[in-house]
């Protein structure tokens, strides 16, 4: 079988490309007037040290998957009823979690990324509606209207994590950009010593990475070179505080421990142990 292309599809769905550049636009300039920045953050996962959205949207699919049994079991059993009612209630107040922490990695996207991740956004919150019309229409006694809504939201849910799986597998969407990034797991000269200075970086190849070196406080560093959140390059803007900036969404890392300061990046960045050895900078994985 062989896999549908949705960028195209997206892309001639003429409403999706600018409802998209539109949300997109008013949150940044949320964010510009430090609006929302810490809860952006916090949505983000840093504090997790892990992507929050995968996590998150666990719970309402599990909930409205359990609800959506229970409601079949509960024409044998009415006392399955409640429990049916509850996770639905559940499954809709876990679903505004998944949708806010979404809308935070979202925010950050670009091309096809933010166009197929504003359809996997609409395929979700549609389905979050219909979950929340269910419940409106079971606690009015109408079972089988609940029924058919929540079988109607599950098919939406479906919808919407076959985009979410294509933007993550196929588009390395909040993906690791150093996950095969290794570098040189033995002693391997890089640079001259004279080459590494303080208030620059210098950039070069090793063990199947980039790797920048600088001096900071005397000392050689040497730490991975690409943002660890989409890609961005660490070795554009000057060091500051000890921190490496990415320029493209703002994240910050610790140069000598790679420790993530601000998000959205919630992986470390690669560091290296350095060494001199005759008058020539070496560098091994930590
Ligand atoms: S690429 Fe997004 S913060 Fe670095």
């Amino acid at each position: 079988m062989t896999a549908v292309d949705l960028e195209p599809i997206v892309a001639r769905i003429r409403f999706i490309p600018p409802l998209g550049k539109a949300v997109q636009d008013w949150l940044q300039g949320q964010l510009r007037q430090g609006r929302l920045q810490g809860l952006k953050e916090a949505l983000n996962g840093r504090w997790l040290g892990h992507p929050l959205h995968p996590a998150l949207s666990d719970l309402p699919i599990g909930a409205f998957g359990a609800s959506a049994l229970l409601q079949l079991g509960e024409r044998a059993d009415p006392g399955l009823s409640g429990a049916a009612d509850l996770l639905l209630g559940a499954g809709c107040v876990a679903g505004v979690g998944a949708a806010a922490s979404g809308l935070a990695d979202w925010q950050d996207k670009y091309g096809a990324e933010l166009e197929l991740g504003t359809a996997h956004a609409l395929l979700n919150s549609a389905s979050l509606l219909l979950f929340v019309a269910a419940l409106g229409a079971r606690r009015r006694g109408g079972r089988g209207v609940g029924l058919a809504l929540t079988a109607l939201g599950l098919g939406g849910l479906g919808a919407g994590a076959y985009v979410g799986g294509d933007l993550v597998f196929r588009y390395g969407s909040q993906v690791n950009r150093n996950a095969f990034a290794e570098g040189p797991s033995k002693w391997r000269a890089v640079a001259d010593e004279g080459e590494v200075v303080e208030g620059s970086f210098l950039r070069r190849p090793a063990g199947g990475t980039e790797v920048l070196l600088t001096r900071f406080e005397g000392q050689i560093c040497a730490a991975g070179a690409v943002c660890s959140h989409a890609g961005g390059p660490l070795d554009e803007l000057p060091l500051e505080d000890g921190q490496l900036h990415c320029p493209w969404h703002g994240s910050r890392f610790e140069l000598r421990t790679g420790k993530v300061v601000h998000g959205p990046a919630t992986v470390d960045n690669l560091v290296f142990e350095t060494r001199v050895s005759a008058g020539r900078v070496e560098i091994r994985r930590r």
